[in-house]
């Protein structure tokens, strides 16, 4: 019998939130620092917000004929399927590397008015979403193929439609890669917004099968962000007094006690940050570990993002 052969792991984060502005592409770069300069993993973030990017003002600013994100997802099959001939082209024609920070990688989404009216009237087509998640499983695979080790799905607000899809994504068992997926849930310390996350994230978990519900559990995290801005003085207090909400939220809607306890995982206490700058703080800190020790408020928030 043939010796199996060592399958390449490859981890996918996808990060989500209810609504915008509550910090999911900040996480994203904070995740993609940790892996990329910590780990020295090659290591790709996916613009998926294609209904509201913002990282492509920071990292296309300079370049030419930068092509999105948009064009893998549409592309006639014919024309895709030559990408699948040549995977390599969807490293140098997609990915923009980051100059200085090596091994980190940026696939854009387009901003143009043109392009985000066609797409965002397909994603919003329920029975158009099946084919988005092979599409972008596909578009995964190649990536792999391009020898990244850590991609990176910053996905649009709101839970369903896009975010479902890429939630969703099953990988073909093919022969050299194995898939790791992680999704990470970014909410605001505002009422409805974590009570909508909740009563959510509640209802997928008692949906799935019993068997692969601790499974699950280790594969999501929950992320309270932006305290200060919402204006709490003392953010543990604020987290018990969500605790206390959502418990009394989990007798009417439901909310799965296994659920609740993710809550543990939480609290990035930050004041606000550029987000520009987050590349460079998880740098100097994994340069300077003397910077651990008394770290200010936005370097406690990267030295969070490193732990989910
Ligand atoms: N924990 C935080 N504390 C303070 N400001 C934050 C925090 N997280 C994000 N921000 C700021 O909030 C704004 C929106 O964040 P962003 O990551 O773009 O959100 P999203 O991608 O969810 O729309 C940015 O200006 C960012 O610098
Ligand atoms: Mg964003």
């Amino acid at each position: 019998m043939e010796p199996q052969k060592q399958k390449t792991e490859v981890k996918i984060y996808t990060i989500h939130s209810q609504k915008g502005g509550v910090g999911k592409t900040s996480v994203a770069l904070a995740k993609a620092g940790w892996v990329a300069l910590k780990e020295d993993k090659k290591t790709l973030i996916i613009d998926g917000d294609i209904t509201g990017t913002s990282l492509v003002d920071i990292f296309s600013k300079e370049k030419n004929n930068v092509r999105y994100l948009n064009e893998l997802l549409l592309s006639d099959p014919l024309v895709f399927r030559q990408y699948k001939k040549e995977p390599e082209r969807v490293g140098s024609d997609f990915c923009i590397p980051i100059a200085k920070h090596k091994k980190i990688f940026f696939m854009p989404s387009s901003s143009i008015f043109e392009d985000l009216k066609i797409i965002v009237a397909l994603i919003s087509q329920e029975e158009r979403l099946h084919f988005f998640r092979s599409r972008m499983r596909d578009i995964l695979e190649l990536l792999a193929q391009n020898n990244f080790e850590t991609l990176i799905i910053d996905t649009p607000p709101g839970l369903y439609g896009m975010s479902q899809a890429m939630r969703e994504i099953k990988f073909n068992e093919i022969e050299k890669y194995k898939f790791k997926k992680h999704s990470i849930f970014v909410t605001s310390p505002d009422r409805p917004d974590y009570r909508a996350l909740f009563s959510t994230l509640s209802q997928i978990y008692v949906a799935i099968n019993k068997e692969v519900r601790e499974e699950w559990l280790k594969a999501n995290s929950i992320l309270f962000n932006k305290f200060s801005a919402a204006g709490s003085r003392n953010p543990a207090f604020k987290l018990t007094e969500i605790l206390s909400d959502l418990k009394s939220l989990q007798e009417k809607r439901k909310v799965d006690e296994k659920i609740l306890d993710k809550l543990k995982d939480t609290a990035s206490l930050a004041e606000e940050f550029d987000i520009e700058q987050i590349l460079e703080t998880v740098n100097h800190l994994i340069n300077s570990p003397e910077s651990r020790e008394h770290p200010t408020p936005f370097q406690k928030w990267c030295l969070e993002i490193e732990k989910i």
